[in-house]
Parts: C-alpha cells; sequence; structure tokens
C-alpha cells in the first residue's frame, strides 16, 4: 500500500467521484490487498503489456486490466503534478468516501479519461448484505491453519454434484476448504448476489468443514483471463489449490473441464492436476443452470437428488414461479409509434383480469411527474429512462408487473433498464413498437411531426435525432399493420405463454 501524505485539507478540496460498479468492486480488492502486489489503478502502459503479455512492464504476471475510467469533468479538476490537486475521491453510490486516488497519470480513451495511481482508503463500505462475511484476506488467512487449503469460487448455488466433487477433492487432498462467494454483480445465472449467498449457506452443513467468504470479484467476461485473477484472488485469500467446478481457467475456448472429472489448480505451481478419476462421485448428470431455472420458472420443485431442500427453498425465493416473479415489459417505438395506446389497454386487461399487481409508467406521465427538469439530449434521455428503469425494476422487485412505454431511443439506456430488473430479481421483456416512421409522421397526432421538420422543435426522435432500432426485443408490434387489440393481444400472448400470467385468469379480456 502506498504511503502518500495526504492531508485533511487536500481531501476535503479534493473532487469527488463515483466510479461504476466494477470499478468499485475493483477498488474494494485493491484496498483488501486481495490485489497484491498491485494497489494501484492501471495507466496506459500497464494496460498495455498486461493485455498484450499477461505481465506488469515491471515483469510481474498479471491476468487482466484493473482500471479506473472517470468522464472529462471529474479530470478536468485534477492536475497530475501538483500533490495537492492530483487526489480523487471516489465514493460509493450513496456518496459515501471509500478511498482516494493519487491520480499520477490521466489519459484520454475514447469512453473518458483513464485514472491511473494509487488509492489509499479514506472510508469503510459499511453497509451490503452479508457485510460480516466480507473478511479480508489477511483476516481470512490468520483463520486457516491447515497446510492445504481447497478454494472454491461459488458463484453459482451448491448443488449436489457440486457438494460431492468438494467433499471428494477436500478429502482428497485432505484440505480445508475455502468457499468465495463472488458478490460484486449478478452471478452468471442471472442471480443476485444476496439470493446467491444465501443459497451457498444454505448448503452449508452438508459441506466438510469449510470458510465462506464473500468477494467483491466481479465477471470481465473472458473466462480464462477472470479465472486466472480470480486463481490470484483465491491464492491472496490463502486457497493452495483451486477446485474447477466444471470451469475452464487455463487453455483455450472449447477445453472446458467438465464434471465429474475432477481436477485442481495448484495455485503453488500453477499445475492442473487430476484429483480423482478413479471414480465420478455423482452418477447422474448434474443438472444444467438452465435446467434448473426452466423448472423454477414453472414451478416445479428442484429434485431431491439433485438439490438439498434448503438450498431449493432459497432458490424458490429468489427465482418465484413466474406467474409470481416480477416483470417489466418495456415498450421502446418512436413517437407516435401506438406505444401509449398499446400499454394502456395492456395494463386494463391486466387490471380486468386482477390476476396481477400492475404500474403503468406512460412516458409523458413520467416526462411530467418524475422527469420534469429533463429535456431531449442524449445525456436528459438516458437520465430518463434510468429513472423510469430503476422505478420499474423497484416494481418488479416486489413481485409487479410495472409497463413502461418511453421512446427510449439509445440501446445503452434499454439495456441498463433491463440490467436494473435483472438486479431487482425480476424479468425484461423488451417490445418493440415498429411503426414506421412515414406512418407515426402521417399520422402526426400531437403535431410535433410537422413542427419538427419545420425546425421548431429540436433533436425529435427520427428527424433529427435518432433511434436505434433494438435487437434484443423479446417482440415487434407494428401498430400501422395490426390494431390496438391485436398488439395487446400478442404481448398477453407473450406473457401467457412464458408463465408470467395464467391463461384462465385473462378471460375477461375484451378484443381477444
Ligand atoms: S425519451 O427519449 O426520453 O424516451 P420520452 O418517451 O420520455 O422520450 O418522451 C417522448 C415524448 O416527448 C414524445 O412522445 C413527445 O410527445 C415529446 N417530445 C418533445 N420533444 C421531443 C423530442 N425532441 N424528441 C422526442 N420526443 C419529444
Amino acid at each position: 500500500m502506498s504511503d502518500w501524505v495526504l492531508p485533511d485539507e487536500v481531501l476535503a478540496d479534493a473532487p469527488v467521484y463515483t466510479p461504476r460498479p466494477h470499478e468499485l468492486a475493483d477498488l474494494e480488492l485493491l484496498l483488501s490487498g486481495a490485489y497484491e502486489p498491485l494497489s494501484r489503478f492501471m495507466n496506459r502502459d500497464e494496460v498495455a503489456a498486461v493485455n498484450a503479455t499477461g505481465f506488469l512492464p515491471d515483469g510481474s504476471p498479471w491476468p487482466t486490466p484493473v482500471t479506473l475510467v472517470v468522464p472529462e469533468a471529474v479530470a478536468a479538476k485534477l492536475d497530475t503534478a501538483s500533490a495537492r490537486h492530483r487526489v480523487l475521491v471516489l465514493t460509493d453510490p450513496e456518496g459515501a468516501p471509500v478511498a482516494a486516488v493519487e491520480t499520477k497519470e490521466l489519459t484520454p480513451t475514447g469512453r473518458g479519461v483513464l485514472a491511473a495511481g494509487p488509492v489509499r482508503r479514506i472510508g469503510e463500505v459499511l453497509h451490503g448484505p452479508f457485510r460480516r462475511l466480507r473478511a479480508t484476506p489477511a483476516q481470512t488467512r490468520r483463520t486457516l491453519t491447515t497446510s492445504r487449503v481447497l478454494g472454491v469460487i461459488a458463484d453459482r448455488p451448491l448443488h449436489r454434484p457440486q457438494l460431492a466433487e468438494i467433499h471428494r477433492a477436500a478429502h482428497t487432498l485432505n484440505a480445508h476448504v475455502l468457499i468465495l462467494v463472488p458478490v460484486a454483480t449478478l452471478g452468471p445465472d442471472g442471480l443476485p448476489p444476496a439470493s446467491l449467498m444465501r443459497a451457498v449457506l444454505a448448503a452449508r452443513d452438508r459441506l466438510p468443514q469449510a470458510t465462506i467468504v464473500a468477494v467483491p470479484l466481479s465477471h470481465r467476461g473472458d473466462e480464462v483471463r477472470d479465472g486466472l485473477l480470480t486463481a490470484r484472488v483465491a491464492s491472496a485469500y490463502g486457497a493452495t489449490h483451486l477446485l474447477s467446478m466444471g470451469r475452464n481457467f487455463t487453455g483455450g475456448s472449447g477445453i472446458r473441464i467438465m464434471l465429474p472429472r475432477q481436477l485442481c489448480y495448484d495455485i503453488r505451481d500453477g499445475q492442473w492436476r487430476a484429483v480423482d478419476e478413479v471414480e465420478p462421485p455423482f452418477r447422474r448428470q448434474a443438472m444444467t443452470g438452465a435446467e434448473i431455472y426452466d423448472m423454477l420458472d414453472r414451478g416445479f420443485g428442484l429434485p431431491d437428488w439433485h438439490t438439498p431442500p434448503a438450498v431449493a427453498a432459497e432458490l424458490r425465493k429468489a427465482r418465484p414461479p413466474r406467474r409470481r416473479r416480477g416483470v417489466v415489459v418495456f415498450l421502446t417505438g418512436l413517437s407516435g409509434s401506438g406505444k401509449s395506446t398499446i400499454a394502456r389497454g395492456l395494463y386494463d386487461s391486466l387490471l380486468e383480469s386482477g390476476e396481477r399487481t400492475v404500474s403503468l409508467f406512460d412516458g409523458d406521465v413520467v416526462r411530467r411527474l418524475l422527469s420534469a427538469e429533463l429535456g431531449f439530449s442524449p445525456e436528459d434521455r438516458a437520465l430518463n429512462i434510468r429513472r423510469i428503469g430503476y422505478v420499474a425494476a423497484e416494481v418488479a422487485h416486489h413481485h409487479g408487473i410495472a409497463i413502461c412505454c418511453p421512446i427510449a431511443p439509445y440501446a445503452s439506456g434499454r439495456a441498463a433498464a433491463r440490467r436494473m430488473a435483472a438486479e431487482a430479481g425480476g424479468d425484461f421483456i423488451l417490445v418493440h413498437v415498429a411503426t414506421p416512421l412515414e406512418v407515426c409522421e402521417e399520422r402526426d397526432r400531437k403535431g410535433l411531426y410537422a413542427k419538427a421538420r419545420a425546425g421548431q422543435i429540436e433533436s425529435f426522435t427520427g428527424i433529427s435525432a435518432p433511434y436505434e432500432t433494438p435487437d434484443d426485443a423479446e417482440l415487434t408490434v407494428d401498430a400501422s399493420r395490426m390494431s390496438v387489440d391485436e398488439a395487446v393481444g400478442t404481448v398477453l400472448d407473450h406473457l401467457i405463454e412464458g408463465g408470467w400470467l395464467e391463461a384462465t385468469g385473462m378471460g375477461l379480456t375484451g378484443g381477444r
């Protein structure tokens, strides 16, 4: 850890910035010593070296960049040449200061400015579920007394096949088990961290002697680099071996190490070794994540041979059957495409059936109530969609249906709304109301297209501002080719077919 001098008055003057979630996760790992010997955000040369060779310029191996990118407006307040003005305070999402960065280099990139330099803790992250399980690497190492420690990355719940694998490996190696649960982002199966943690804890009495630690590890999307970084972090927490758990940490694509063949990565010499190839610990195939989710979605119990009942109970809570799960129905399309009318029809049908609680966030109503001060610049639209996505996700979190119908012209905004729904444990259905621009303009019920053409409205979607056509819509409807009732029916059918609604409950719907 760096020992630069950091007087209070420097901190008081320093610009403040809240990094994005994966950067905050990296920050916590840097501060806790999990990334040792790394204790800084990397600069451009380090990033290039790591990407090209897997080594830092000083020759130490490092699998993947650890960086902080700040907006230009933040970078503009920093002066790398001045000890006083190069300090940047980083806060958690609630605005509580967590760390200071001594920015030694600022490098503009396409996405913002790379801020590189050592970090220093200035405050504790005090909240977040299962905080008590976030022991630091040093604290964890102190509790480990055996010479062999088998690290297990539990980024998915532990079902019987995984538990059998852990037992077998721990027994063969004569090792204490160290379960590391990544809690920085959604798991690879889309399970929110607190749900994952609860599911792992529910398997606790079926594990051998084990230490369970929550680690702010996030996925970077490159399995090999992620795996190698994970191995480093596991080693910092005291693991001497790492169980593959059906994943591949080494070779290129396609070489997956599958259950029940058991391989163990020996962190001390970087070799894979077979733990025990004599007899599979589990004769029946482990179910895939998709199979497990499919059963949960439909409200079937997970079979006892596969999942201990306590784990199954946690998964049922985290992923209730779709007919009780929250869902965000997000209609996107041009102004005048018919989004509001279809959304309204959908809302009324759901109210009539009384089967589910439902909230409607109409674009124009949101603009009056939630986003009254916002205009139509890309930034304002992004914020408008984030607000809608946030509120809709809260509705979904409480198992309701949220219907939203803003234009949402940018794929990034729609993706953010989708992510927020997933993080809240809800589903997300994107409906593209693909009524062609000519038709919307021809109808021009609010007279806005005419004004936009006449130059009286700036940045009007479809005329003087872009609409990025979705390529990830679950449904596409076109109000120029079907009636409103038909469009509403299409969405309702999708909800019924997917199991979010009972077909019988929708008997009252008019027009169907
Ligand atoms: S979004 O882009 O942020 O998703 P939103 O759906 O909230 O837009 O608002 C769109 C509504 O605002 C349109 O239906 C229209 O009535 C009105 N509006 C006013 N100015 C504009 C503009 N420049 N571009 C698009 N819609 C506008």
